[in-house]
């Protein structure tokens, strides 16, 4: 796990959601929510299937917004707040070359394309052996890991994953672990959905938990896994609560 947990300590606000909700059509689908994003650890979202974690982080990602409440975004030293990318849980292949498809990520963003920037982004995922593979020939982890590529040639000061290794082996669940780990290490701040307790364990500083679209708990995880505070939580952690 990575070091402690964020709220109530030091650590600086980034993003902080104020009585957030959202509906489509008469289904609310978020509700109430209260949330603060800070820079130094990653923050997991955790929650039983249908919970909002998905909406939250397209809402948290500007991809839609609120239909009420606000969403502050703070300015903090090193972080670019208005660059945020996303990973998401089933990765779209650009028809072409791994290295190909960092480099259609580089210029989609507004980046010279570089070989050296495209041949550095590869081996900050561990693919730089696989450049030249037809992107669609990959491995589901290598094809996330390549999603995470693609994520950093945007330079984000935000990263939002969405359960990205939902259907990996243990192996490749590790080796993208590893590359968002070492992603959080250069100060990029990482939000996170997974519904895998083992990773959110060994990733979070942070864990914001969801039931219903409403966030019941956020909390350092060390607190979250040992001592719930709610009685939802601690049938979640033990396994009978599905939604
Ligand atoms: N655009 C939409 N219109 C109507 N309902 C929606 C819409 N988007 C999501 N929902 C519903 O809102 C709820 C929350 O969905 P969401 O995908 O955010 O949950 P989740 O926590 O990510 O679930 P999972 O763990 O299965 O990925 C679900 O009941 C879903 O069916
Ligand atoms: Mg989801």
């Amino acid at each position: 796990m990575l070091d402690g947990g964020a709220i109530g300590r030091t650590a600086q606000p980034v993003m902080r959601l104020h009585g957030v909700g959202y509906r489509s059509g008469n289904t609310d689908i978020l509700s109430d929510v209260e949330l603060t994003i800070a820079a130094g650890v990653p923050t997991l979202l955790l929650g039983p299937n249908g919970s909002g974690k998905t909406t939250l982080l397209r809402l948290l990602m500007g991809l839609i917004g609120p239909s009420e409440g606000r969403v502050d975004v703070s300015a903090v030293d090193g972080v670019n707040t208005a660059r945020r990318a996303f990973v998401f849980q089933k990765p779209v292949m650009l028809k072409r070359s791994t290295a190909a498809n960092v480099s259609f990520a580089l210029s989609a963003a507004g980046f010279p394309v570089d070989p050296l920037v495209v041949a550095s982004l590869l081996q900050r995922v561990g693919l730089a052996a696989l450049a030249d593979r037809p992107a669609r020939m990959l491995s589901g982890g290598e094809q996330q890991r390549l999603a995470l590529a693609r994520a950093l040639a945007r330079q984000p000061g935000i990263l939002f994953l969405d359960e990205p290794t939902a259907s990996l082996d243990p192996a490749q669940t590790k080796a993208v672990e590893d590359v968002v780990a070492a992603i959080a290490a250069t100060g990029v701040i990482i939000v996170m959905a997974t519904h895998d307790l083992g990773q959110a364990r060994r990733l979070a500083g942070d864990v914001v938990f969801l039931v219903g679209g409403r966030v019941l708990e956020q909390t350092p995880a060390t607190q979250f896994f040992d001592q719930p505070k709610t009685q939802a939580a601690r049938r979640f952690l033990a396994g009978d609560l599905v939604i």
